[in-house]
């Protein structure tokens, strides 16, 4: 019987343990078993192997998280690691190794498969959609759906206090969350990494104080993306009360991001990939990510994923960027009856 392995590594994202349960449930069906490693790389070379079997797949893909465990694991940059790994990998008879992960997950991926002669396929798991290659990733729609929720809890108060709310989401350094939740959750400003120019402090607070003139008894709403404002929206929520005399609340969303069930969209991408990864390795192929562009599923060379910057769509950008301007409108505001 031919034996894969699976991990799941770094920033754990809705949607991995449906995947697993795609990989090891197509792998059974073609006489592969399938074995997990706990803890991502780490896990490789710690030699944390746990079986899979289809028995234990039942009730695992409505669960966010991973029960395979990740890590972050920065010491897989050194050759040595790599080596230990596939030394551990060779032990177990391993023929191929899927690792569901982001970008640093697949450079590791990449460093493991120069000092390893099975196949390394990848599946993108993380909520930042960060992924050069494919259209989404695994999690992401759950994280936008998350953060949806979250805005329009506090649009609630917001709406109800007429007060203004800097909501700030992940991403990493990038946009992806930040645009869609934006857009869902109908925000009157946001701040992206990949806009351009970046609004200005003394733009941001004209914009709310003018939208305040024109609508004083209403929530105002910006979405920010993380590690883009020094201090993050807590000193900008400062800076903005200071420059605009009305109160900023910060209100960073943080890891309830990443947690939750995994929507549809979300298991249904997973087992998608899942699935296809395992059709990959019976191929025989390897070194790339099974990703999926405009509904269908595409195998991608592993570097290119992380080689180039995945741009925003720009539409969307635009749609978000037309629908805050009205808060912004110079001509009369009055409602007609
Ligand atoms: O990669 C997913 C992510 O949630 C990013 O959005 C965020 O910047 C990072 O992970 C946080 O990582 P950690 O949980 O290790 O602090």
């Amino acid at each position: 019987m031919n034996k894969i392995a699976v991990i799941t590594s770094g920033g754990d994202a809705p949607g991995m343990n449906a995947c697993i349960r795609a990989i090891v449930n197509t792998a059974w069906q073609d006489d592969v078993e399938v074995i997990g490693f706990r803890h991502g790389f780490r896990g490789i070379t710690q030699d944390l192997a746990q079986p899979l079997h289809p028995d234990d797949m039942r009730l695992v893909s409505q669960r966010g998280g991973t029960f395979l465990k990740s890590s972050r694991y920065p010491e897989f940059r050194e050759v040595a690691s790599a080596q230990a790994a596939a030394k551990v990998l060779d032990s177990h008879d391993i023929s191929a190794l899927i690792v569901i992960g982001g970008d640093g997950s697949f450079r590791g991926a990449a460093h493991l498969q120069a000092h390893w002669q099975g196949q390394v396929i990848g599946i993108p798991g993380t909520i930042d959609n960060d992924i050069a290659g494919t259209d989404t990733t695994i999690g992401f729609s759950t994280a936008v759906d998350t953060a949806m929720d979250a805005i329009d809890k506090v649009r609630e108060t917001a709406e109800a206090m007429a007060r203004v709310f800097l909501i700030e989401v992940m991403g990493r350094h990038a946009g992806f969350i930040g645009l869609h939740a934006a857009i869902a959750g109908a925000a009157e400003a946001m701040l992206l990494p990949e806009l351009e120019p970046q609004p200005k402090l003394a733009d941001m607070a004209d914009n709310i104080l003018r939208a305040r003139e024109a609508f004083p008894d209403s929530s105002y709403i910006v979405v920010v993306a993380e590690n883009l404002w020094p201090g993050g929206v807590h000193e900008l929520g400062n800076n903005l009360s200071k420059a605009t005399g009305v109160t900023c609340h910060p209100c960073p969303l943080g890891h309830i991001q990443r947690g939750g069930r995994p929507n549809a969209q979300d298991r249904i991408l997973a087992m998608q990939l899942g699935a296809a990864a395992v059709s990959a390795i019976l191929e025989g192929k390897r070194t790339i990510m099974i990703g999926l562009e405009q509904e269908h599923v595409v195998e991608v060379p592993l570097h290119l994923t992380f080689a180039r910057d995945k741009p925003l769509d720009q539409r969307l950008v635009q749609l978000q960027l037309g629908l805050q301007g009205v808060n912004l409108a110079s001509k009369s505001t009055t409602k007609t009856a």
